[in-house]
Order: structure tokens, then sequence, then C-alpha cells
């Protein structure tokens, strides 16, 4: 039965409070159960079902007031079952593949006994050598935004207290993904419209679709870090946004407050967080194992304390705890089912991007007979990415899977390259196995291991001399594709240009061998786009698509934003430019920007039309909409899908705008031969910008637009006034 809240508070001393505000990790189940003996308000999965049933039996049965514990979980893209990593869900565009990758890790996960899970993150990040560009879903806003808010829906459902529903947890609130240069945990500066514009959007999604709860981020947000950032915390989250959830503090990021500088202990650092709005303290600081509170957490006011409290035990309400925080162990999820195993695999077939295909060489001639698969990734079982469970189901290789796609063929395999190291042997054996082989597939990425938290890196080429290989096969002269797999994307600019056909599949999950066969046979046709930049050098990052407009910005002759195809144009006439915003030594923008991504069919973009090419500012502020149509055709003889992507350019506006900004996006599938007409909407989300004003004010300014859609090939244009 679920107490009167305001009644159970007035019951509770104020260390019984304090000890709601916590969460724990403990090995020992022993040491747990005293911690949930006591009143502990939260503790980690013990990695079970039976155990978890046993610290909710003493939570409920023995402890001072009876409350039942939030039992949390990292389940960021699977618990038994391991969905791609979120960077490449965000590839498909299509955010229903995110809400299954949630719905599905959370039944495995409430069935097992967690309740409360720190995902989904929704850090937009344009740099990639930071290893957690992984956990998110690229550089842009509106992707972010909607595929955080497709995973919440996915973990929450409709009801927290239903036995296939999890917490959600908003992370990292806010700006951990502009870290400056790339390093993890490292410092971050902004504006307040760079703020409000790029990087708040998917958390107030995410807040607007019901995340119960929102991690605090370990970065220090111009000057101030977040755990101690009054403002964002409270001011902007859950006063300007009314969000009424829990704010939980990040991994040890409470008592880092001393590290940073900004409080003189951790017990003051404890106060201090609480005050500025962190509700939750992960690490078990607030209270010792000796149920002795941190001297200055007496110095929190009461009023403080209950409403941390209040908020946790709505959540705890909100849950069905207090009713029933019980699970049937004997029906806990150990193992991926058929249709747990083919949701993963229908989201990595539909994260891959097409990234070249020269001569149409994907998919692979039916009569395909000898494949030579050569590659660290030919054998690696290593297809899971960052943050998954040790006790995962793990993934096949590439080479079974090669196999079962192609029956009928001969498949040579042999290492080729390594993921550290140089052999030249290993090469060696691969230009003389090549002779007799129709095709040659090199399998080549980055390690799991490689990214993910404190991963970043300080060079994105391939690791190791699985370059060295591309070198060696292209030498040679014989058509070879080559299938990435990567948390994050990499400098390919050493060999991208002499591979026939390359094939983006980044740490596609426990179902990624097979889908890249079905990619590789033409079972299945990749359809996905780049939700990230890939730079032509290190030293180019961050390079993203809706970068701020320059007073000098470098051109291929043409005026303006270059379109995506123009950036392949782009070459060394361009630095010619003398007195522009470009490198010496490089040619312009990425080398595979934001939103590329080919197809084994051909489409045809028409018809572009704007249903209100002038309206008035104040009614779009208002609320009005405006309706954009075209029609888009497949033209090939194969079916495939497209993603069409909506950009505006405002013209001129108060605050120097981006190029261009995402103002929508849909993947379409579409049988060989046939057309659909696809209607987007502008609304003031899409026309209007927020100001440097820290108060936050949003405005739609009069003005020309631009409005274009493009699908990666082909960009379609035309004009909107505001007046
Ligand atoms: C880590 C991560 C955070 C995660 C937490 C609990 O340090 O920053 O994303 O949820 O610890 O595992």
């Amino acid at each position: 039965m679920t107490p009167d809240i305001d009644e159970l508070l007035g019951r509770m001393s104020r260390r019984d409070k304090l000890d709601q505000l916590q969460i724990v990790w403990k090995q020992d189940l022993g040491e747990a159960a005293a911690l949930a003996r006591r009143g502990i308000g939260a503790l980690f999965w013990p990695g079970n079902a039976a155990d978890t049933n046993e610290l909710q039996r003493v939570a409920r049965g023995e402890s001072p007031h009876r409350i039942p514990l939030l039992i949390g979980l990292d389940v960021v893209h699977g618990q038994r079952t391991t969905f791609p990593i979120p960077l490449a869900q965000a590839a498909s565009f299509d955010p229903e593949i995110a809400r299954r990758d949630a719905e599905v890790s959370a039944a495995e996960a409430r069935g097992a006994g967690v309740t409360w899970t720190f995902s989904p993150m929704i850090d937009v990040s344009r740099d990639p050598r930071w290893g957690r560009v992984a956990e998110g879903f690229g550089e842009d806003p509106l992707v972010t935004a909607r595929f955080g808010a497709a995973k919440v829906h996915g973990y929450q459902g409709d009801d927290l207290a239903a036995p296939t529903s999890i917490a959600a947890t908003a992370k990292h609130f806010v700006g951990y993904g502009a870290a400056e240069g790339g390093r993890d945990y490292n410092t971050v500066d902004m504006s307040e419209q760079r703020l409000r514009n790029a990087y708040l959007p998917p958390f107030q999604a995410a807040v607007e679709a019901g995340a119960a709860s929102v991690m605090a981020a370990f970065n220090t947000l111009s000057g101030v870090p977040m755990h101690a950032n009054r403002r964002l915390l409270r001011d902007v989250l859950k006063d300007e946004w009314g969000f009424g959830g829990v704010v939980v503090g990040d991994a040890e990021g409470v008592v880092e407050l001393a590290r940073h500088g900004v409080a003189a202990s951790p017990s003051d650092a404890i106060a201090l967080a609480l005050r500025a709005g962190v509700d939750i303290e992960m690490g078990g600081h607030v209270l010792g194992d000796d149920g002795e509170p941190f001297a200055d957490a007496d110095a929190v006011d009461d009023a403080v304390l209950d409403e941390a409290v209040r908020r946790v035990l709505r959540l705890k309400a909100a849950l069905g705890l207090f009713e029933d925080p019980f699970v049937d162990a004997a029906a806990e999820p150990l193992a991926p089912t058929a249709d747990t195993r083919a949701a993963a695999r229908t989201a990595a077939e539909r994260g891959a991007v097409l990234l070249s295909n020269g001569g149409d060489l994907l998919p692979l001639a039916a009569g395909t007979r000898r494949i030579l698969l050569a590659g660290p990734y030919a054998t690696s079982p290593d297809h899971l990415g960052a943050w998954v469970q040790h006790f995962a189901e793990r993934a096949g290789t590439l080479e079974d899977a090669v196999r079962a796609e192609f029956p009928d063929a001969d498949v040579t395999v042999l290492p080729g390259a390594g993921f550290t190291g140089a052999d030249p042997a290993l090469q060696q054996q691969v230009v003389e196995a090549l002779p007799g082989h129709d095709v040659v597939v090199l399998a080549l990425g980055e390690p799991s291991d490689l990214s993910g938290e404190a991963a970043s890196r300080s060079d994105l080429r391939l690791p190791g001399d699985q370059e060295a290989l591309v070198h060696a096969v292209a030498d040679a002269g014989v058509p070879f594709v080559v299938v990435l797999e990567n948390g994050r994307p990499l400098d390919l600019s050493g060999w991208f240009g002499r591979a026939t056909a390359v094939l983006e599949a980044w740490h596609g999950g426990l179902e990624a061998p097979t889908a890249i066969a079905r990619l590789l046979s033409g079972a299945a046709s990749p359809g996905g786009r780049l939700p990230m930049a890939f730079p032509r050098s290190v030293g180019q990052v961050p390079e993203y698509d809706a970068h701020e407009r320059t007073g000098r910005p470098a051109t291929i002759g043409a005026q303006g934003p270059l379109s995506m195809t123009d950036w392949q144009l782009a070459g060394p006439g361009n630095v010619a430019e003398h007195f522009t915003s470009k490198y010496l030594d490089l040619d312009l923008g990425p080398l595979l920007p934001f939103g590329h991504g080919l197809s084994t069919t051909r489409f045809e973009l028409t018809d572009l039309r704007i249903e209100t090419p002038e309206i008035a500012a104040a009614e779009v502020l208002a609320g009005a909409r405006i309706g954009v149509s075209l029609t888009v055709t497949n033209t090939g003889e194969r079916d495939g899908d497209d993603v069409l992507l909506l950009f505006v350019r405002d013209e001129v506006a108060s605050i120097a705008p981006a190029v261009r900004r995402l103002a929508g996006f849909e993947r379409v599938t579409l049988p060989a031969g046939t057309s659909r007409t696809i209607r987007f909407e502008l609304d003031r989300g899409s026309l209007g910008f927020w100001t440097n004003d820290p108060a936050g004010e949003h405005v739609v300014e009069p003005g020309a637009f631009t409005v274009s859609v493009s699908d990666g090939t082909t960009t379609l244009a035309t004009g909107l006034t505001a007046r």
C-alpha cells in the first residue's frame, strides 16, 4: 500500500531522510543488505532477481520506515540482448529503433529486479576524440532529442509500475559532450545561446517525454561544476521546465566538487550539491557505512532535504514499489529470445551506412563463390560496443555469419592485420591469397574498449596495421569492400578513396555479424546516414554541419553553404582562397558530412513545396506551423530506404545563424519504381532561436529563410519569409 508521502516524511528523522538520498554499489550482498536494513534509498543491481528480492525484503520488512529500494543499473543499449550502440541507432534516422531497444531492455531489466536505468545518454557532441560519442546520438540536437525521447518512452512505457517498465535517466546534464580537447571529464565553456540552442534541447525533450530522472554531468560549465550548478539544476530544469523527478549525481560527482576546487571538503560538497538541486548522491557519501552523516550534510535546510526526499518517494510510488517491490525470480529473463534477437538485428541493419559503393559492388553479385575475408573483425567476437553488461549474451563472428549467408561460397579467412602492433607478414599473406577470389572483404575497425567512458583518443585512424592491409589490397588492384565496426567517427582519409566500397556497421551489437552478412548479400539494404561527420583529420575537429556562419567562409567558388555532394568536390583549389577560414594543409569540410549515406538503389526528389511561403513571425512564435512537402521516387531496380533531411537557413538574424540547421527528418521505405509524398512541419523551434539572455529568451525574427531537403545525394531548396 502506497503511504501518504507527507505523512511518511513527517515520521522520518533527519538521518532517515539523508539515507534516502544516496545510491551505493556493494559487491557483497550482506553489506548491501545491511544498508537496506538501515534504510538506504537506492542500491545498484546485485546481479540477479533473487538477490534483488532479498534486498527488497529487508528494506520492506526491517528498515525503520519499510521504504522499498530503487535498484539502479546502466542499461544503455541492452541487458541480455545487446542492441547496436546508440550512435549506430541514430544512424538509422528511425527513432522507433531506439524505442524498441529501450522496450526490450526494460522488460529484461525489470524482470531481473532493476527499476531505474541511467540511460538515455543525450549529450550532443561534435568531437569524435571523446569516447562517449558511442553512447549518444551524434552531433545534432534534433536527432538527439527525438532519439532520447524515444528511449524514455521505450523504457518507461505508459505505466512505471508495469512489470516491463523502468525509470529512465536523461544524462549527463549538461554540456558534457563539449569537453575541451574531446578529453573526458574536461572543462566545458560556452555561451548561453549555444547552450540553449544545441545542448539543452534534448534534455527539455526528455523532460517533456516524462523522464523520471536526470543525471548531473561531471564537467564544469562556464566555471560552475554541474553538480553545484543551482541555476541549471533548479532555475532551469526544476523551475523553468517544471521537472518533478529526481536529479541523481554521477558516480562520485558530488564529492569531486572538492577536487574541482569549489568545496573545501567532500562533506562541504554534499551540502553544496543538495542545495544546488542534486537529490540523490551516487557513491554513498551522505551517510558513511557506519550510518554517520558527513558533517556538512547537516548544513542543509530541512525544506531542501524534504523536497529531495519527496521526489525520491514519489518515484518509488510511481514505480509501484510500495505495493510490490518483488519480481518472480523463476521468470528472470536470462537470455535473448528469437524476437529480441530479431529486433537487435533489424536495428543493426538499419543503422548501417553505405559510405561508398564503387561499381555498385554491393550487394555482392549473386554468383559470388570465392570470398576472401580478412582483418581483425573477421574472427573477433567483439561487436557489442561500450557499456555492455558482463553477463550479456556474446555475439558470434563475421566468419560464421558470412559462411551461413553464402552457403555455396568458399570463404577464405585470414587475420590480415591487428588492432595493435604491425606485422607486414599478415598483409603479405592476404596479398598472396588474392588470386582465385571473386571478392575481398576487409573487416576492420576499433575494438570496443577504445570507445565509451574514459576512452578519448588523440588519433582517430584505424588502430594497429589495418591501414597497411587496405593499401596492400588496393595496390593489388582487386575490388574490395571495407566493413567498419567502430564506436566513433574515424579518420578514414588515409585510404578511403582506395576502397571500392565502404560499409559503416558500427559496434552493431549481438546480431552485428548476421546483419553485416545480410547487408553484403543484399538480403538487407543499407539506408542509414551519418549522425556525426567524419573529419578529414583529427586536427580539423570540431567539424560539424550546423556551424555558425563566419565573416570569411572558405568556399569552392559557390556562394553560401556547400551542399553535401559539394563536400566531395572540395579540393586543393579551395585553400587558394587566402584570407578565409580553412587550413592550409587540408581540403575544405569533413571527409564525410553529417547526413552522408548512399543506397543500393536510386532516388529522385521532386516537387518541394511550402504551404505558407509567407507568414507573420508573431504567428509562428504563437504556435503556427508551416507545411513543407516533396515527392521522393525510387527510380532504381531495388527496394530501398531513403532518409530525407529538412534544413532551415536563417538568412539574417540578431545572432550569427548556423549555415543551416536540421529542422526535421524522415526515413522512407520505397519499393523499386514507387513514389511517396512526404510532409514536414516547420514551427517556432525550426525558425526561432534562443538568445544570450540567461533568463531564456526564444525569438522568431522577421526575415528570409532558405528551406532545403536533402537525402545526402540530392538537395532541393526554396524560400520562406517571416514578416
Ligand atoms: C559513470 C558514468 C555514468 C553512469 C554512472 C553509473 O561514471 O559517467 O554515465 O551512469 O557512472 O554507472
